[in-house]
């Protein structure tokens, strides 16, 4: 997804905006672009490039472009192609000033109109361009007043969620950053000003950030910060010292993908042990803002996400209602706000989100803070725009995670979600502490067992496995119960890293319709369940398939030899506890999907037209 940089101090803008962006660079984009001011504070100087931000670099080799002021890009189409012309930065007319920009203006078709009657011309197809324009406009019928006036009369046309940065030809000692909804944050060096929509941008240079509140902007000058509301009422800050960790690149995988399947046992193990010392010293309940005693009542968990984390959100429905005897609902936070929303009493909202910045999930959780429910986000990012928002929070111990496709985050999610439900168990008493001892082994167990299958398939799926079901063009993932999410996140990322068309269904809704698309072309991949009753239904829906020629991929357990001798391919996992049956196949199937990716010429980590954290809505 897009980000935005900005530097304005005693050294060279080039350095760090380029920096800053390759350590964006996982979010996904698809453009980049830098603007400066010359060092002689004259001319206003730029380069574009479609594609890697290598690319940029390249175009800017053989050129000096840089100076004390400068801004910079990494794109994700959203209005228009992706094209040099549509890259950001943006300017205006007359190139007097640029600006890069995250999110959407959404009113941006009636500004164009506007100023198009006052006779302005645009060339790009970006609602950045408008606001460029709009910028100059404002710049250009405003010329007595001040600064801070301006950008309040720009907000106030200003509609959507969006963050920008821009640099003005006259006022080189001017960097001016804008944020309603996106974020947006200042780095604080010695003599030097760093602007970024990610912290992480500052590693290396500064710890001392200030994270600008929403709806406001900074007027950021060599030597002082400015920060104002958008009634253009001047705020105070604090200055927050925040490590970013930032892991620099290079390992022995392929892949960061395969990278981050691997480190899926360490993340669970890391989970477990840090939730168990946290439990302990009595820090959870006042990590995730829930009074101890309200946990006694809580009669409803309300979980809302986006994809990947949806998916294990749908897992964690299960153990609340089976462990804690807690009922729980689950959103798609992109729908959330668009439904009738009924507030309920004694009830946690809870957001889970990786990246902690997903739009429609932040969104969501805005909507129920304004309604002053209790609400925590559950995300892997410390210093992520939830985690400052939501009322409370817990942290995945799972490490950076930047493949586009999300593994070891999912299964964190999981193992996490796995742990609240005992600890609010606990405190129901429902389940003793024995109980809660058990199911930090369980987790150990089902990690173990997560691992084990890695090794055990990885020369089997490189070298037959992943050949020959590439071929194939169509697969249909079916799960019962606890499975089906599991099935889903499956087919979600077939989709997502190999680009072949997935489709998922409930195994018992198949006879309703989707067993018309069996035949020998299309794999059906099951993934089975430990519960007796449950493993039955399923072999008898495998029965149904393989009595249609279906083609069978089977995820099973040790000692499931019905599915085993049905199966055209079968992969065993170690039982563990049933409610972990998910996480303990999650890293096979994960190995299954990169293979095919890989064999298909993918670029796993990037895959086309997805970003990693999505901030627009
Ligand atoms: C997962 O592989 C996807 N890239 C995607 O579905 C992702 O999970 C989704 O965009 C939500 O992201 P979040 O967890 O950072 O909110």
């Amino acid at each position: 997804m897009s980000s935005v940089v900005g530097y304005i101090g005693k050294n060279y803008s080039w350095d760090f905006v380029v920096d800053a962006l390759a350590r964006l660079e996982y979010r996904g984009y698809d453009a980049a672009g830098f603007a400066c001011l010359d060092v002689a504070n004259k001319h206003l100087l730029y380069a574009k490039a479609v594609g890697p931000l290598q690319n940029l670099i390249d175009k800017v080799a053989d050129k000096i472009i840089d100076g004390h002021v400068g801004i910079g890009h990494t794109r994700w189409a959203t209005h228009g192609a992706s094209t040099e012309v549509n890259a950001h930065p943006q300017f205006d007319e007359h190139k007097r000033l640029a600006v890069v920009h995250n999110g959407i203006i959404e009113n941006h078709h009636s500004l164009r109109a506007q100023l198009k009657r006052e006779g302005h011309e645009f060339i790009s197809q970006t609602d950045t361009e408008v606001l460029a324009h709009y910028l100059e406009f404002a710049l250009g019928t405003t010329q007595n007043e001040k600064i801070s006036d301006l950008i309040v009369s720009v907000v106030e046309r200003l509609q959507g969620a969006y963050a920008f940065i821009a640099l003005l030809q006259e006022r080189p000692d001017l960097l001016i950053a804008v944020r309603k909804g996106s974020s947006l944050c200042i780095g604080i060096g010695e003599d030097e000003f760093f602007v970024a929509s990610d912290p992480i941008a500052f590693a290396g240079r500064t710890e001392k950030m200030i994270f600008m509140p929403d709806e406001s902007f900074a007027l950021i000058l060599p030597d002082e910060v400015f920060l104002y509301d958008f009634e253009g009422n001047r705020l105070m800050f604090s200055v927050e010292s925040v490590d970013v960790a930032w892991e620099e690149k290079g390992h022995d995988f392929e892949s960061d993908m395969l990278k981050e399947i691997y480190e899926q046992k360490q993340a669970l193990n890391a989970t477990a042990s840090f939730y168990k010392q946290l439990h302990q010293r009595d820090g959870l309940w006042r990590s995730l803002n829930y009074d101890r005693n309200k946990v006694k009542q809580l009669k409803h968990i309300n979980l809302f996400a986006c994809g990947t984390s949806w998916h294990a959100a749908r897992i964690g429905k299960f153990f609340f209602e089976l462990i804690a005897q807690t009922h729980a609902d689950v959103s798609l936070a992109s729908e959330l706000r668009y439904m009738p929303f009924f507030p309920q009493e004694n009830s946690l909202y809870v957001a889970l989100s990786q990246s902690g910045e997903t739009a429609d999930t932040l969104e969501a959780l805005r909507m129920i803070n304004g309604m002053k429910l209790p609400t925590a986000v559950i995300t892997n990012v410390a210093a992520s725009i939830m985690v400052r928002e939501a009322q409370g929070f817990l942290l995945l111990k799972a490490g950076p995670e930047r493949s586009v496709c999300s593994t070891k985050a999912f299964t964190s999610e999981i193992g996490l979600l796995y742990l609240l439900a005992h600890f609010i168990a606990l405190e129901k008493g429902l389940i003793d502490q024995a109980q809660l001892d058990k199911a930090y082994r369980n987790l150990f167990i089902a990690a173990q067992a997560l691992e084990s299958t890695l090794e055990r398939y990885r020369n089997d799926l490189m070298l037959s496995l992943a050949p020959k079901y590439a071929k194939y063009e169509k697969f249909l993932f079916i799960g019962r119960h606890i499975m089906y999410p599991l099935a889903l996140e499956s087919a979600l990322k077939l989709k997502e890293i190999s680009y072949l068309f997935a489709q998922c269904s409930p195994a018992g809704e198949l006879k309703h319709g989707a067993l018309a698309m069996i035949d020998e072309n299309v794999p059906v991949i099951i993934y089975s369940h430990l519960d007796p009753l449950i493993y039955k239904k399923l072999v008898a829906n495998a029965q149904e398939i393989k009595a249609r020629n279906g083609h069978l991929i089977i995820f099973g357990f040790n000692g499931q030899e019905e599915l085993k001798e049905m199966a055209d391919c079968f992969f065993a996992v170690p039982q563990v506890d049933p409610l972990l049956g998910p996480l303990a196949m999650s890293g096979l199937m994960q190995s299954f999907v990169y293979y095919i990716a890989k064999e298909l010429g993918r670029p796993v980590d990037r895959p086309r037209n997805v970003a990693k954290t999505i901030t627009v809505e």
